[in-house]
């Protein structure tokens, strides 16, 4: 699997209301492409119409047909009459010989560390666990490309950035392409290879970011991507006015791209403390 996938002049429209125009996206294999953006602003729509549930008006997709889709989502979407093994078994099954399916479900189980709990059923398992177990039953299903559609709101923080922690321990396990939707310019940062902004309406690419930092080492609170957090945040508030092109976007990006020094600033503050 070696070409990128690319969404290429995507129009979609709900009810007379352009939601996407001309709409470009470049999904580069085996990375983690993170869209951020305000609520809204049509997310949740390229997900579908990459996962064929939502088809757009124009357009294509360049090399979506040779990849095998799995999704996560806000809510964990396990089957409640099925203990979480056999939420597991269940996207294996008859896609691998059946004599490894219980090793695989045990490999799963313990890589989000859900092992001693293989026999619980869903409302027996805290909100944080049932996600683990959609996370992992996510990652197991045999796919190439993985979306993910705001997986991670309404869990506190503690928790969620445990999940971001797992989700990126599970990606370097499996090296999957994953499409990492949120609203959350923080977490797009801490996960994303890239991170593409989104504002306006109809919807227009602001800004994409490619994140130079190893995901292992971003932590909240660097200089760096603090910095970048800050210039997103910026972006997609002024984008959100709808204006677009306009002059205070440009200047916010000049006064981004014009600092060069900062991009040489480390990442990881205890291995290299800074001067003050
Ligand atoms: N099935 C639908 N029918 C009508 N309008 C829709 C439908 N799905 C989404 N929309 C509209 O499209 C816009 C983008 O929605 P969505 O993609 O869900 O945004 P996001 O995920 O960024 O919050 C919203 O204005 C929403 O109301
Ligand atoms: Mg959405």
């Amino acid at each position: 699997m070696k070409n990128d996938i690319e969404m290429l002049h995507i129009d979609k429209s709900y009810n007379g209301f352009n939601i996407l125009e001309d709409f470009n996206l470049k999904i580069p294999r085996n990375k983690i492409t993170c869209i951020v953006g305000p609520s809204g602003c049509g997310k949740s729509t390229i997900l579908n119409i990459l996962s064929g549930l939502t088809h757009q008006d124009k357009g294509e997709i360049t090399y979506i047909e040779e990849s095998l889709i799995s999704y996560a989502f806000q809510e964990p979407r396990l089957l409640p009459w099925r203990n979480a093994k056999d939420n597991l078994r269940l996207v294996l099954k008859n896609k691998m010989n059946e004599a490894l399916i219980d090793s695989h479900v045990d490999y799963w189980l313990d890589s989000v560390e859900l092992s001693d709990y293989k026999d619980y059923f869903p409302n027996q398992l805290s909100g944080g666990m049932m996600q683990r177990l959609a996370l992992a039953r996510a990652f197991a299903f045999p796919s190439n490309l993985l979306l993910m559609d705001e997986p991670f709101k309404g869990l506190d923080a503690p928790l969620r950035h445990k999940m971001i922690a797992l989700t990126r321990k599970l990606w370097q396990q499996e090296n999957k392409t994953i499409v990492f939707v949120t609203h959350d310019i923080q977490e797009a940062l801490l996960l994303g290879h890239r991170v593409i902004a989104l504002g306006g309406k109809p919807t227009t690419t602001l800004d994409e970011l490619e994140i130079d930092i190893p995901v292992e080492d971003r932590k909240i609170g660097c200089v760096k991507l603090a910095r970048q957090q800050g210039y997103l945040y910026d972006l997609i508030e002024h984008g959100s006015l709808g204006v677009k092109n306009c002059p205070r976007i440009q200047q916010i990006k000049n006064r981004f791209y014009d600092q060069k020094s900062f991009e040489t600033l480390p990442c990881d503050d205890e291995k290299h403390p800074r001067k003050l």
